[in-house]
């Protein structure tokens, strides 16, 4: 099976890397399609690291990349969209194949949308568009990816998906946040940093559940964490990248919407 990237930066790279000696139902074959030559050397340099991955790099043929391919990966910039869907060829290319979207804040629906401003447009003649929302686990193959598709689906469940993409997309990040203070409580302490990362970082999970022993100086800290908030802040946190990811797509800017 091969797959194309449409845009292959930052997040792209790592995805695709991500699959290497994954199972014989990933990709085999690899086609990244960029614009600039520096991008095209960034990715035979990534790759390179990888003797068995069949990587091919194209440098402005979208259409040729997409023919090439089984699936498509859309990677480029949300405001790069219309440029990169919106010319000449690229629709019949598509046709009967698979678009995955990664761009944040684009809905599959606005997708359809600029590839088939007209709605009689066959479907037949059409690709399935759908929207995959990976998270930084992806550059450890673990990665909790949203998947949605076009139309969207109803109401709450449509909710449901912007709550999803904000918890699975930024609550690693959150989560590195409360390890990072608990690392630099260490750290003003006297512990070396590269020793309290080492050690806040390891295990996570298992501390509030195994190691919170009866009168333990372990249940003691977790008191205190709670008298300050910490998981009502965290709550905050999440609620606030939900109402944020929800009104990207709508081009508004400075959404604060939890702090009325
Ligand atoms: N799901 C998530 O959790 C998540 C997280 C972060 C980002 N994202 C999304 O991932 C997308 C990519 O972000 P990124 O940081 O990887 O961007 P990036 O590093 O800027 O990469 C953009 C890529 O698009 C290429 N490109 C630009 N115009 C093109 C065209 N007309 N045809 C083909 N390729 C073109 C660029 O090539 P040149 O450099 O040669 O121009 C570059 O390889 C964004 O839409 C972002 O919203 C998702």
């Amino acid at each position: 099976m091969a797959l194309a990237f449409l845009g292959c930066g930052t997040l792209s790279s790592n995805s695709s890397a991500s699959t290497e000696d994954a199972s014989s139902l990933t990709p085999t074959k690899f086609i990244a399609c960029v614009r600039g030559a520096q991008s095209a050397g960034r990715i035979q340099e990534a790759t390179s690291l990888y003797p068995t991955f069949s990587v091919k790099t194209l440098q402005n043929d979208n259409i040729s990349g997409i023919q090439q391919a089984d699936s498509i990966i859309l990677g480029c910039k949300p405001y790069m969209l219309k440029d990169v869907l919106d010319s000449p060829g690229i629709r019949d290319a598509l046709k009967g194949k698979i678009l995955i979207s990664i761009l944040a804040g684009v809905s599959a629906q606005e997708i359809e949308e600029i590839l088939y401003p007209d709605s009689s447009f066959p479907a037949e003649c059409r690709c399935r568009v759908v929207r995959a929302m990976p998270n930084t686990a992806a550059m450890v193959r673990e990665s909790m990816t949203v998947i949605s598709t076009c139309p969207p689906p109803p109401h709450r469940m449509g909710e449901a998906t912007w709550v999803s993409i904000a918890l699975a997309g930024s609550g690693p990040e959150f989560m590195a946040l409360a390890l990072e203070g608990i690392a630099d409580g260490a750290v003003a302490m006297g512990l070396p940093r590269a020793e309290a990362r080492l050690m806040a970082a390891q295990h996570p999970a298992q501390i509030k559940e195994k190691i919170s022993t009866p009168c333990g100086c372990t249940i003691g800290g977790l008191l205190v964490l709670e008298e300050n908030a910490v998981r009502g802040s965290m709550a905050r946190a999440v609620r606030e990248a939900i109402v944020v990811a929800s009104q990207l797509g709508q081009g508004v800017k400075n959404v604060n919407g939890t702090r009325f």
